[in-house]
């Protein structure tokens, strides 16, 4: 009864102009390992559920690289969105649809742009979430110890007092949180992050949406009678563009009563942001990670990425991101990339 749903629609637009609208982050090898995110991710749940019960839902453009990076998915197990309206319509979607073949289904949704260091460590705690989610009525979510007041994360709240086992329940769920918050949160030393993971029975996600989201649990409805048809596809295109643009966050966790978190511990990393790629990646004894034929004088804890061709010599920059990909070159400080998003916003679409 266990699947696993993908979300692999997303540009990363924080790590832009490396990850790109037409080549996004999860079907690049960001770290050099030799498989890109979305075949990683895909091969972190060898174990956990069959192949035939991985979907991965993504943007419509994205279906040759899917095919490409994971030709064992058949075609009915990749959910295409004609267009993009976040992650709650991309849940709505995945979790109506297996509802429909297997009302006793228990969902595991997982991003596709994640690093993870522990594979067996992450697969215990999966197959622990699994095996409660088939219990509760609940939500589950999986969270991380924070290490930084980085306001691109959610921020879960336990009630230490509640535990069932591994789980404790949510008290509090606020998704990107201001700096002042985030850092409140930190100092708190109660808070977690959230690790964008989650697991919870077909059921119980459905009547989560009937309740918060009901315009868009009306809209899945209306296709569910045709899922496995030919008329799948026609229907999905006449309802995208009515679905609000929204994430399951603040969509539905921030909102639902019954929530529960499992902290975890198996070396997460959302390799979403450049701070996420600073911290993992190797640095200089001026804390500067430098990737491409870079020379650095009075430079300190910045980033600097550009292509191996050309050679880049960077005087007194402190906290700084340089990063060059073909036509394309940013210059920002550090602690202002969650405005990237903003930035590529307001170029043209293409980019
Ligand atoms: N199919 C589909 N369609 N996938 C999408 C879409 C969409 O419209 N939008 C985003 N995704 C995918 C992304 O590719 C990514 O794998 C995942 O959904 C999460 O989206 P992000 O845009 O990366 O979310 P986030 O990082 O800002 O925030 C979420 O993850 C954090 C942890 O990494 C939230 O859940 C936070 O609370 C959480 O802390
Ligand atoms: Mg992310």
């Amino acid at each position: 009864n266990n699947y696993v749903v993908i979300m692999a629609g997303g540009v990363g637009s924080r790590f832009w102009p490396f990850s790109r609208q037409n080549f996004p982050k999860q079907f690049q090898d960001i770290l050099g390992t030799g498989r890109s995110m979305i075949q990683q991710t895909v091969d972190r749940f060898e174990g956990i559920c069959p192949k035939e019960n991985v979907y991965v839902v993504t943007n419509e453009s994205y279906y040759d690289l899917i095919k490409e990076h994971l030709p064992f998915i058949a075609d009915h197990q990749i959910l295409l969105e004609p267009a993009r309206k976040n992650t709650a319509p991309c849940i709505a979607y995945a979790c109506y649809k297996i509802y429909a073949d297997n009302p006793d289904a228990n969902i595991l949704v997982a991003p596709s742009d994640h690093v993870i260091m522990n594979m067996q460590e992450f697969q215990r705690v999966c197959k622990v979430v699994l095996d409660s989610a088939e219990h509760t009525d609940s939500l589950i979510t999986l969270g991380i110890k924070p290490s930084r007041p980085d306001t691109g994360y959610g921020y879960i709240q336990a009630e230490l007092d509640g535990s069932q086992g591994d789980l404790f329940k949510v008290k509090n769920f606020t998704e990107k949180p201001n700096l002042e918050k985030a850092e409140q949160f930190l100092a708190s030393g109660d808070y977690l992050w959230n690790a964008g993971i989650f697991i919870w029975k077909a059921a119980t996600i459905i009547s989560q949406f009937e309740q918060h989201l009901p315009e868009v649990a009306a809209l899945f409805q209306k296709v569910m009678p045709y899922y496995h048809t030919d008329e799948e596809a026609k229907y999905i295109h006449e309802i995208y563009p009515q679905c609000p643009d929204i994430s399951i966050d603040y969509g539905i966790m921030e909102h639902a009563e019954s929530v529960y978190v499992m902290p975890s511990d198996f070396g997460w990393s959302d390799l979403g942001t450049w701070k996420s790629l600073f911290e993992l990646a190797d640095k200089d004894e001026d804390t500067n990670v430098l990737q491409g034929d870079v020379v650095t004088y009075e430079t300190k804890n910045s980033i600097i990425k550009t292509p191996k061709e050309r050679l880049v010599i960077v005087q007194g920059l402190e906290n700084y991101i340089v990063a060059e990909k073909d036509d394309v070159l940013i210059i920002c400080q550090k602690d202002q990339e969650q405005r990237i998003k903003e930035f590529v916003k307001n170029i043209s679409e293409t980019r």
